[in-house]
């Protein structure tokens, strides 16, 4: 099997899929096929562009015809849940799967969230330690945040989320203080980024506010100054370096992409899949050359 080709496919190949609408700029393919083709392994990820109409019936489809798992995207990630035979702790504590698994032996559907492992894993991996003094400010109140808010408040960090409509950002913190016991969550509108962000240790970005194609476009306020020794993470992986970043950098930050929670979300589903490590550094390399493509 070593050095199977990604061409190669024959009765015995097994498949997982990518579900999203759209669907076709997704790395997942690329990523997962490359790590399958390494380690010699019979697998192939597809993409499927799936309407929210039908995400009922590609759900029943993946398992009668034999798919090993999906992830799940945009904006499938929540309404999925209800059509899962069963999920994960991890989703119940973001209220949202990118990952499922399907029994191979009666076909159930598993759910479950990889999106707080993989920005956790990658924090990690940045060295960057989150305890009790942490100082968190979330940029957003959507799909990303909300993992990434739920990943924090078990490490006791202070978060605050910044979020255009503050409604909603008062929602998500009620939903994490909900989730977690004697956690410290408040949320604010644009209006107060400069208070809160003063005394900040780590800011995130999970709005999509820099995303491709408007890469000129950043959610930091004009004339609001960033904060001396915070670290800025911006979920944002396309384009590899965002307007957010580069100012931030420009003043004197260290800053750090979403191409890395990207990697370590896809490789924790790969061994949900699977039940092998994936090649990280080859998935990372796969990303980082169609990244620059673009
Ligand atoms: N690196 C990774 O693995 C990874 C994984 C997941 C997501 N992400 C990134 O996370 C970002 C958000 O994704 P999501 O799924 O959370 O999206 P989402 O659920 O649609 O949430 C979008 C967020 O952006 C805010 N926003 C949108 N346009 C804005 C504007 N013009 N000004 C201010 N705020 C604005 C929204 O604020 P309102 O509530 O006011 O609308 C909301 O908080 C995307 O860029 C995505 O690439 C990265």
């Amino acid at each position: 099997m070593e050095g199977l080709s990604i061409a190669h496919i024959d009765g015995r190949t097994q498949l997982v899929g990518i579900l999203g609408y759209p669907v076709a700029h997704s790395l997942s393919p690329e990523m997962h096929n490359a790590a399958f083709a390494e380690l010699g392994m019979n697998w192939r990820c597809v993409p499927l562009l799936v309407h929210p109409d039908k995400l009922a019936e590609a759900l029943r489809g993946i398992a009668a015809l034999g798919f090993r798992g999906a992830n799940v995207t945009v904006p499938h990630k929540v309404a999925c849940i209800p059509y899962l035979d069963r999920v994960t702790e991890s989703v119940n504590i973001v209220g949202a799967v990118n990952t499922i698994r399907v029994d191979g032996s009666d076909g159930r559907l598993e759910g479950f969230n990889t999106d707080v492992s993989g920005f956790l894993t990658d924090l990690a991996a940045n060295q960057i330690n989150i305890g009790k003094d942490s100082r968190v400010v979330i940029l957003g109140a959507g799909g990303a945040a909300r993992a990434i808010g739920a990943g924090l408040v078990r490490s006791g960090a202070h978060i605050t989320l910044v979020n255009r409509t503050v409604e909603r950002g008062l929602q998500l913190a009620s939903f994490l203080r909900s989730s977690w016991e004697g956690c410290e969550v408040e949320a604010v509108g644009l209006e107060e980024l400069e208070a809160v962000t003063r005394e900040a240790t780590l800011i995130v970005n999970a709005t999509s506010v820099g995303m491709f194609p408007h890469t000129d476009s950043s959610p930091w306020r004009d004339g609001v100054p960033f904060p001396k020794n915070a670290v800025l993470y911006d979920t944002i992986y396309r384009p590899l370096q965002t307007k957010l970043m580069r100012d931030a950098e420009r003043s004197g930050l260290r800053v750090i992409g979403g191409l890395g929670m990207l990697i370590h979300q896809g490789a924790a589903a790969f061994e949900i899949w699977t039940g092998r490590k994936p090649p990280i550094d080859l998935m990372r390399a796969v990303c980082l050359k169609r990244l620059s493509e673009n």
